[in-house]
């Protein structure tokens, strides 16, 4: 290239785009936040007006100072809420956005407000504040879903289904137990929420850029203020620190498992081959070419959310690990995640909350598959223990026959004539069919969190106490 012009000119091709003005442009796509960390107006104004209430009660800056400031961050707070805030991507984030239309409408004592802190902890305050009510919010999403799982499974406490491993018929339980399952992995997720709620509630604010300060602040005032337990211990882990992010995604990642898991079952069961549930119009679409089709869309989208929201920790998890305390820019990449990651979360625990609401359980076709593919074989050998004293294993290796035998025959366990069975065990009695139907089987299972009716609805007590 011993040409110049045609050097930039062939440089200049290769930013290309929006990118023709050259390196300038490219540093304010890469630097800008704005775009995204917008999101976090109302808490930055408001750890703004806790710091400078804090500053002018310590006698940093003057209460007339203050009240300007406090004044210009209500009128900002207000333009943002209305719309009419410009915001600017020169002025590259929240902050300086907000900082700067406070230097216009207030004039020079709007410079003393970032006294005695630094984007750093501001950053890590505002973020702070915006996860701990994402993840109230959830907690309250959490709730009114297994709310709707306890109605269905009070409604349900008797319905008998086939219990499944591998897929496979296992054993017979009920819908009611079934839905009992939600409740206590959806229970779970709440009491994640929860302690994490506990564990972040420290107040970052008055870390400064890493190091603390010297002027005369009071963190525990700022913290207070803003409904902090207390303040954080360690200026430099204040503002390294993203755990309250990742713990948010994980407890997302973990709860968009679940929600997965009960999506997947959704989607199965409302196949004509399963037929076990009705998913009403609300929460379906019909097939475009085929007038007969209603598809679950809704809960496989609840399904392929968990996608992102995974994705979401790993990339996280990702920008974190190499980084040297305390504060790098990386760590701006953390907003989106977390952002894309809660709307996602809150749609799905929504769409799911309402199809649970609104589906038809199919009773008659649950009740069918549940006597179906030899489900009270263990109900059989069981008895076999029970009532002629064999040991577990030779009852075992008796119902394999028994079984083999119905196979053969085509009949279900209850249908074998009494001669048949005491053929193959003279201590069979006729009293052994009265464990051999669904109904009989699921009532016997009493056992502390079994299936049976009856155990189900102690559970569902225990859980309307603390729902
Ligand atoms: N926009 C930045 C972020 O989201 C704010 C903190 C900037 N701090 C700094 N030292 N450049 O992380």
């Amino acid at each position: 290239m011993a040409d110049g012009s045609s050097e930039t000119k062939s440089s200049n091709q290769m930013w290309g785009g929006r990118f023709a003005s050259g390196p300038d442009a490219i540093m304010e796509e890469i630097n800008a936040s704005v775009g995204f960390d917008k999101k976090l107006y109302a808490q930055d104004i408001r750890g703004s007006i806790a710091h400078a209430t804090m500053l002018a009660h310590q006698g940093i800056i003057s209460a007339e100072d203050k009240d300007k400031i406090v004044h210009g961050l209500d009128t900002i707070l207000s333009e943002i809420d209305s719309g009419a805030f410009e915001f600017s991507r020169r002025l590259e984030d929240i902050h300086m956005n907000i900082e700067a239309r406070l230097a216009a409408l207030i004039g020079p004592a709007a410079g003393r407000l970032h006294t005695a802190r630094s984007r750093n902890d501001q950053v890590a305050l505002d973020f702070r504040l915006w996860v701990k009510e994402e993840l109230q919010k959830t907690e309250k999403a959490l709730t009114g879903l297994i709310a709707a799982f306890l109605d269905r499974a009070e409604e349900h406490a008797d319905t008998v289904m086939p219990g499944f491993t591998h897929l496979q018929t296992a054993q017979p339980v009920t819908f009611g137990h079934h839905c009992m399952a939600y409740v206590e992995m959806f229970g779970r997720d709440r009491a994640r929420v929860r302690h994490a709620i506990e564990h972040m509630d420290e107040s970052p604010i008055g870390a400064a850029a890493l190091a603390g300060t010297g002027f005369p602040i009071d963190r525990h005032m700022t913290a207070k203020a803003l409904g902090f337990r207390e303040p954080t211990r360690n200026s430099i882990d204040t503002v390294s620190d993203r755990d309250f992010a990742l713990e948010f995604l994980s407890i997302a990642a973990i709860a968009a498992t679940h929600l997965s898991r009960l999506a997947e079952e959704i989607v199965i069961w409302s196949t004509p081959q399963f037929g076990f549930i009705r998913l009403s119009d609300a929460f379906s679409t019909g097939s475009s070419i085929m007038p007969q089709k209603k598809n679950p869309d809704a809960a496989e989208l609840v399904r392929a959310k968990t996608g992102r929201v995974n994705g979401s920790l790993v990339a996280l998890l990702t920008v974190m690990k190499g980084l040297p305390l305390a504060y790098s820019k990386d760590m701006q990449e953390d907003k989106e995640q977390v952002f894309d990651a809660a709307e996602s979360l809150e749609l799905a625990i929504a769409a799911m909350t309402g199809m649970i609401r609104d589906v038809t359980i199919r009773a008659d076709r649950m009740k069918a598959a549940a006597g179906s593919g030899y489900s009270t074989a263990t109900d059989l050998a069981d008895w076999l223990v029970r009532e002629a004293g064999l040991p577990f294993r030779d009852a075992h290796h008796v119902t394999g026959r028994v079984v083999a035998l119905a196979e053969q025959k085509g009949c279900d366990l209850a249908d074998l004539p009494l001669a048949e069975l005491q053929a193959i065990n003279s201590a069979i009695t006729d009293k052994v069919y009265g464990v051999l139907t669904v109904e009989a089987s699921v009532a016997s299972r009493t056992s502390f969190g079994g299936t049976a009716p009856s155990e189900v609805r102690k559970q569902i007590s225990w859980w309307r106490a603390r729902n």
